[in-house]
Order: C-alpha cells, then structure tokens, then sequence
C-alpha cells in the first residue's frame, strides 16, 4: 500500500475504484487536459495509455514524474501505476483501444480562430491504426461542428473495416485544483449522436459517481464555449464596475460581497482584479466571437469582455506612470509573474503585458514568483542595465524572496495572489521599500492597513 498524501482531494476521491466495465483507454497529448484526464480514469479502475510525441516527456512520466506542475497529479500517477501506461507509440495505444480522448492543443491563431491542425494529425493516425470499433473521444476545445469533421475526416482515411465514432466531452478543469475540478467535477458533459456512443461514454463515467448532462455533440461543444466565456465575462463586469467604483467612491469588495448573497449571481468569479489571463478564458473568448462573425453575427457581450480585459491588464501601469515622471533608474519590484497562483503556466499573463512596457522605459526590475520565474527567465532573460536589451534600457532580475524584490525598491507591482506574496504584511513594504509605493492587481490587503502601516497603496475599484 502507498503511503501518499492528497492536498485538494476529499476522501472519497483519494481511493482508487475498480470498476465492473473497466475499459482500455488511450490518451493523445499530455498537456494539462490529456494527463490530468488520462491519471483520473486511471484511477477511477480504466487501464490507461497516455501518448505524446515528445519523448522527454515520456521518459520524466515512466519515471513517475508528472512534466506539469499540478497538485496532487504525481501522487496520483503513483497511487494508479499499474493501470498507466506511457509511450510515444501511438500504433501500440490505439489499435485496440475502446475508446481515445484526444487532448491535445488547440491554440489561438492570430485571426482569433482555432488553430485545429494537432487534433487532424491525432484524427488521421487513428484512421491508420485502430483495428476495432471505438470511440474518439475530442475534449480539446474545438469550434462548434468541429466534431462532425473530425468523424468525417476519420471515416475518408480509415484503413480497416470498422465503425469509429466520435464523440465530445468538453473538460472544465482550472490550472492549479486541475485534479479535484477532475475527481469532483460539478459535472460531466458528454455530446454523443448514438445510442452506443454515449454508452462508451457513461462507462467511462459512471464510476466517478458525478452528474452526468448527455447532450448532442455540437451542444457539448457550445456547452463549453459559453461557460468559460460567461466566467470571462463575468470577471470582465466586476472590473468594468470596479473601474467605477473608484470614481464614484464605492469599494468594489463590499459591492462584491452584496452581490455574491444573492444565489441567481453567486459569490465566485467576482473578484475584480488585473484581467483574466490564462489558457482559456482569452482564447475562447476571441474563438468564439470568431465563431459568430463567420455566421454573420455579432456577439456583443463576448466582445466587450475582451475589450475591457485588454484595458485592464495595464490599468495600474497607467495609473503609475500618472504618478511618476519615468520609471528609468527606478527599481521596480514585481510580486507574481504567473497568470494565477497554483501554476507555473504564464500564457496571457498580465506580467508579460507590463513588463515590456515598464522595461522599454528603462526600468530595473527585481521579480519574485514562487514558481513562474523559470519560465519567465526563458521570454526575459536576465540582464543588466548597463546593456541595452531588447526591450530597452531597463533591466530585469529574479529573485528568491517577496523581501528581495521590494529591498530597497522605488515601487512594486503585485500581478498575482501567490500565498507567499500575501504572507507580506504591510508593514514589510514600509521597512523594506526605499518609497512604500505600491500598485496591487489582486486586492490582497486592506486599503485601511496599508495607509496606517505608511504605504501609498493603488488597487482595483477601491479607493
Ligand atoms: C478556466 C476555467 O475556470 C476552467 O473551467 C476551464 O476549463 C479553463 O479555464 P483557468 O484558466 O485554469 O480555468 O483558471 P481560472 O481559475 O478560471 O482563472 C482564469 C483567470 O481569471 C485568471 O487569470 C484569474 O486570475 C482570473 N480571475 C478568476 C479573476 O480575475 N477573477 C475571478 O473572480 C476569478
């Protein structure tokens, strides 16, 4: 027996299942959908093969290292080895699969549409492999209708004389609790046209022991689209409201709370703050607005959440630069780099919208992040301000502390609500910064605390 700790996942989820219809799944793409999706069926009793085509990868996840930083995903790797199965050959993985999830990425093109070429290489292999009925299985995200092609296009180059289906079952797992959003879903959606698709699918399913809404494919395919734009969309309301609560001298907290009690809105996705950034809301938003537009319709909402989100993300930087005649010679603290805590996943970050610009106005920049600044490092590498590097004049530094980046610094900016960031008492900027001058994305402290402790202290939609 393993002797292993869960951090996010309640009793009932930490114990592997067997179940009495276990299936022989295979996984295409181990990114944050593929691996997490692949471990938990694992763990829900299916004998699982997970396939990628980066051999690094593979070889790190043989040896019970997950290649993401997730929590609880390696443990589970552990817990679930013998059901688990990881190799670049995707002949050996599909040919006698019953079912194959296809996660892999699906990213933004520069029109705003999705790019689908990963998920017509994983259609096309499957065409030439499979040597059985099955189910493929699409939980990339991919535009509405993308899945008939996907059959049809699989049909045009199947080899053996067989029926492969397709169905869709859109993930909703944030980075970061990827594992429990997983494990204790709200719930599970499935878009099948047959009968026996969706029989595939509630065998996979049934043991998570989790709602399951069975819909018709391209409702699965909406189902996902609308969720994650309505959760941008309702960040996007909070921080246009927050934008006007500070010039009508309200605090967007209070209006926040008030609001949450009432159940029609609930109390999550309400925090006001430095924009939404990440791997999905701002893809999908512009995918689908994309969408609309090849149909000749306008999606009003959609559109206004993205434009406010693209304000948003320079908001303080704006702010600032109303306060300071120029950042250049100014050292600058930067407290989060990732696009939210629990991630090392910097894509769409509002770091990497203001660093640039604070950069090319010859800032020197001193940046903490508990586990971003790896990745960061490999966009900005580190250099010294007497070069001129590409971004400028400035330079940019990483350091292994919240204290470090703000010894000494003319003023900081707070990207995210990492918990050793919040561990800073206000306090500590008065006795560490050289000007307590402080630009908050996240709202972590109490403007009341701040002015007391002696800090100049900027958030969003409080005064
Ligand atoms: C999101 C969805 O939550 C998930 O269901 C979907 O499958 C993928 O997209 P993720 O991008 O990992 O997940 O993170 P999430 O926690 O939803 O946060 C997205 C962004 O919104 C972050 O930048 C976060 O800081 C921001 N956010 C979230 C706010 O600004 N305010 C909030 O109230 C909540």
């Amino acid at each position: 027996m393993h002797n292993i700790t869960f951090k996010t996942l309640s009793p009932q989820s930490q114990t592997p299942l067997s179940t009495s219809r276990p299936l022989n799944i295979a996984v295409a793409g181990t990114g944050y959908v593929g691996l997490v999706s692949g471990v938990c069926m694992a763990h829900r009793g299916h004998y699982v093969t997970c396939v990628d085509i980066n051999e690094k990868k593979i070889t790190m996840m043989q040896q019970g290292l997950s290649p993401i930083y997730e929590q609880d995903l390696e443990e589970l790797m552990s817990l679930n080895e013998e059901r688990l199965n990881y190799t670049t050959d995707y002949k050996y993985a599909y040919k006698n699969a019953d079912a194959i999830f296809i996660g892999v990425g699906t990213p933004e093109q520069p029109d705003g549409s999705a790019n689908l070429s990963y998920i017509a290489t994983v259609a096309r292999q499957i065409a030439e492999t499979v040597e059985k009925d099955c189910l493929v299985v699409v939980k990339s995200t991919v535009p509405v209708g993308t899945n008939d092609k996907v059959e049809q296009f699989i049909k045009d180059f199947l080899v053996n004389d067989i029926k492969v289906e397709v169905a869709s079952n859109p993930e909703f797992l944030a980075q970061g609790t990827a594992v429990r959003d997983t494990l204790e879903a709200a719930r599970i959606i499935i878009g099948t046209n047959s009968i026996e698709a969706e029989d595939t699918l509630m065998a996979v399913y049934e043991p998570f022991g989790l709602p399951i809404v069975s819909v018709s494919r391209r409702s699965a395919e909406m189902i996902k689209y609308a969720a994650n734009d309505f959760l941008a969309l309702k960040i996007s309301y909070m921080n246009d409201i927050a934008n006007l609560c500070e010039l009508v001298g309200a605090d967007i907290e209070d209006v926040a709370r008030g609001m949450g009690f009432d159940c029609r809105i609930g109390s999550k996705f309400l925090n006001a703050g430095i924009g939404y950034g990440g791997s999905c809301f701002p893809k999908d938003t512009k995918a689908l607005d994309y969408l609309a537009t090849l149909h000749g319709y306008e999606l009003r909402t959609v559109k206004a959440a993205i434009n406010v989100n693209n304000d948003q993300k320079i908001l303080l930087y704006k702010k600032a630069c109303q306060r300071l005649i120029t950042f250049a010679g100014l050292k600058v603290a930067v407290l989060g780099l990732t696009f939210k805590p629990g991630t090392d996943d910097l894509r769409e970050a509002p770091s990497l919208d203001n660093i640039p610009l604070l950069l090319a106005q010859g800032a020197d920049i001193y940046a903490y992040d508990p586990v971003g600044s790896e990745n960061f490092r490999k966009r900005f590498p580190e250099t010294s301000s007497e070069i001129e590097g590409e971004y400028g004049k400035g330079s940019i530094n990483y350091v292994r502390s919240a204290e470090a980046a703000l010894d000494g610094a003319n003023v900081c900016f707070i990207f995210t609500e990492w918990g050793e960031i919040k561990a800073v008492m206000p306090e500590d900027y008065k006795r560490l910064m050289r000007t307590p001058l402080v630009y908050d994305g996240r709202n972590i402290y109490d403007v009341n605390k701040m002015r007391k402790n002696g800090v100049e202290y900027y958030s969003i939609g409080r005064k």
